[in-house]
C-alpha cells in the first residue's frame, strides 16, 4: 500500500516536473529587461542573459545589449544631434587567436566581432592601426610599434566587415576613430580603398569647422557619405583628406583618469570640453586595464552619472559618442541605456529617446507606462529583489500547486 502510494506519488511528481519544465520553457521565451533568465534566447530581442557579480547581482537577468535606433525615432536631424554607441579597441576581442606568431598577450576589450557589434547598434569604432608585416594591422601595443604578440589582425579584414555592413544597411552611418601609428606613405588611404570604403567617405570639406551643425543624417544617406573617419595624426588631414579628430570634437580623459566621479577633464590632445567650436562631444568611460568582471558595473549607473558630469563640463552638451569596454556588459540598461538617454536629450529634449514623439516640437515627451521600468540606475540584487520576487512568485506558486497535487493523490 505504502509502496503503491510512493509509486503513484513519484509518477505524479514526474508528470508535474514535465509540466513545470514545459511551463518554464514556454513562459520564459520572451522575458523583459530585468527578469531572471537561463540563457540568451529566453530574453526579448536586443537583450541577453547575464549576471553582474561585481554589483551584487548573482542571478542572471535579461539585460540590454542594443540601443534604440535614434534616426528611426526622430528623423532628419544634423549628425551632431544624435548619440552613438562606441566601442573602445573594438578589434581587441576576448579569446582572439594570435594573428601571427604563436602567442597574443595584448589586453582585450570587447566580446564579439565587429559585424556583431554593428548588428547590435554600435556605430562608433576605435581602431588602433600600425604598419606591421608589410601591411596595416590592428594591434593593441605600446611605443608606437606593433609586435607579433600584440597584433590582432590585418586592418583590411575589419574594414571589409564595415564595408559589408554599410552596403547591406543603406541608411546607417558609421564613425571610425583611428589611433594612428601608420607612417607608410598613404598607408591608410590604400587600406581603406582596398576595402571598398572610399565610396562611403564623408569628406573633410563638409565637416563644420567652427562649431556649426553637421549635415543632416538624411543628407549623408542621400549622398552616400556614410563613413566618418577621424585620425589622431593632424598632418593626414591635408595630405590624405582624413579628418584630424580634435579639430572636430572634444573628448574627455580616457582610462582611470576619466572615471573619477564628479570630474570630466579633457584628454591631452583635445581642447577643453567646453570648446564649442568643436561640434561633437565624445565621452570615454573605461579603466586603464580592461576588466570584464567590473564592466557591467562601470557601464551602468556610474556611466550615466558621469554623462551628467561631462554634460556640464562640455558647456551643457550631451555626448555624441559614448565609448566603453565590453559594451554588452551591464547591470540594468548599460551603455545602450546611456545612449538612449543622450539621444533623448539631443534629439527631442526628453530624458530618453523612447519618450520622443514623432513630429512633435522639441521638449514634447510621451512616457509610456511600460517603459517607466528598470533603467541604468535600477538597483542591484537588493534593489531588484521586489521585481525578482514578483517574477519568480508565479513559478514557485505553480510548483507548490503541483507538489500539493502530487502529495495528496
Ligand atoms: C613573428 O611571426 C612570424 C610568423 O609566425 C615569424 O616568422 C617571425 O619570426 C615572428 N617574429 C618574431 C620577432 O618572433
Ligand atoms: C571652460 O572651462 C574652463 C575650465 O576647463 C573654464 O576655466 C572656462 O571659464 C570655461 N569657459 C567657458 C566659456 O565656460
Ligand atoms: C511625420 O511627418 C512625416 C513627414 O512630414 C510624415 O510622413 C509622417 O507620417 C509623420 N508621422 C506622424 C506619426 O505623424
Ligand atoms: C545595492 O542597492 C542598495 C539599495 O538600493 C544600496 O543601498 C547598496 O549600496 C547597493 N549595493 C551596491 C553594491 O551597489
Amino acid at each position: 500500500m505504502l509502496e503503491m502510494k510512493t509509486r503513484s506519488f513519484l509518477c505524479n511528481l514526474s508528470i508535474a516536473v514535465v509540466f513545470l519544465a514545459a511551463y518554464l520553457f514556454t513562459s520564459s521565451s520572451a522575458l523583459k529587461q530585468g527578469q531572471i533568465c537561463v540563457k540568451d534566447s529566453n530574453c526579448d530581442a536586443g537583450l541577453h542573459c547575464e549576471t553582474c557579480v561585481s554589483n551584487g547581482n548573482l542571478r542572471p537577468r535579461c539585460t540590454r545589449v542594443r540601443p534604440l535606433n535614434p534616426t528611426s525615432k526622430v528623423k532628419g536631424l544634423p549628425f551632431n544631434r544624435y548619440s552613438w554607441l562606441t566601442t573602445h579597441n573594438s578589434f581587441a576581442l576576448l579569446g582572439a587567436k594570435p594573428g601571427i606568431g604563436s602567442v597574443l598577450l595584448a589586453p582585450e576589450n570587447q566580446q564579439d566581432s565587429i559585424t556583431s557589434q554593428l548588428n547590435n547598434g554600435v556605430r562608433g569604432l576605435m581602431l588602433d592601426m600600425y604598419d606591421f608585416n608589410s601591411d596595416i594591422w590592428l594591434c593593441h601595443s605600446f611605443g608606437g610599434q606593433c609586435y607579433n604578440f600584440t597584433a590582432f589582425q590585418p586592418a583590411i579584414n575589419v574594414l571589409k566587415e564595415i564595408q559589408l555592413f554599410l552596403e547591406a544597411n543603406p541608411t546607417e552611418i558609421i564613425t571610425i576613430f583611428i589611433e594612428d601609428y601608420v607612417t607608410s606613405p598613404r598607408g591608410l588611404t590604400n587600406v581603406f580603398n582596398a576595402a571598398g570604403l572610399r565610396k562611403y567617405w564623408f569628406p573633410v570639406s563638409r565637416m563644420p569647422k567652427n562649431g556649426g551643425d553637421w549635415p543632416t543624417v538624411d543628407d549623408m544617406v542621400r549622398q552616400n557619405q556614410r563613413l566618418v573617419v577621424f585620425t589622431s595624426k593632424s598632418a593626414k588631414e591635408a595630405s590624405e583628406g582624413i579628418a584630424y579628430e580634435w579639430r572636430y570634437l572634444v573628448e574627455n580623459q580616457y582610462g582611470d583618469g576619466g572615471m573619477k566621479a564628479g570630474s570630466c577633464p579633457n584628454r591631452a590632445e583635445s581642447s577643453p570640453m567646453n570648446t564649442t567650436t568643436r561640434s561633437l562631444v565624445l565621452q570615454n568611460y573605461f579603466p586603464n586595464n580592461p576588466n570584464i568582471v567590473e564592466a557591467c558595473k562601470h557601464n551602468s549607473a556610474p556611466l550615466v552619472s558621469m554623462m551628467g558630469t561631462c554634460y556640464e563640463a562640455a558647456g551643457k552638451r550631451w555626448p555624441n559618442f559614448i565609448t566603453v569596454d565590453f559594451y554588452k556588459r551591464s547591470d540594468g540598461g548599460g551603455a545602450s541605456e546611456a545612449v538612449d538617454v543622450a539621444n533623448g536629450h539631443l534629439a527631442c529634449g526628453c530624458t530618453n529617446i523612447a519618450y520622443c514623439k514623432a513630429n512633435a516640437t522639441f521638449g514634447t515627451c510621451e512616457i509610456p507606462e511600460a517603459s517607466a521600468g528598470p533603467t541604468a540606475a535600477a538597483g542591484n540584487e537588493t534593489g531588484a529583489a521586489s521585481l525578482r520576487s514578483r517574477v519568480s512568485f508565479q513559478h514557485w506558486g505553480l510548483l507548490g500547486t503541483v507538489l500539493i497535487a502530487a502529495f495528496s493523490s
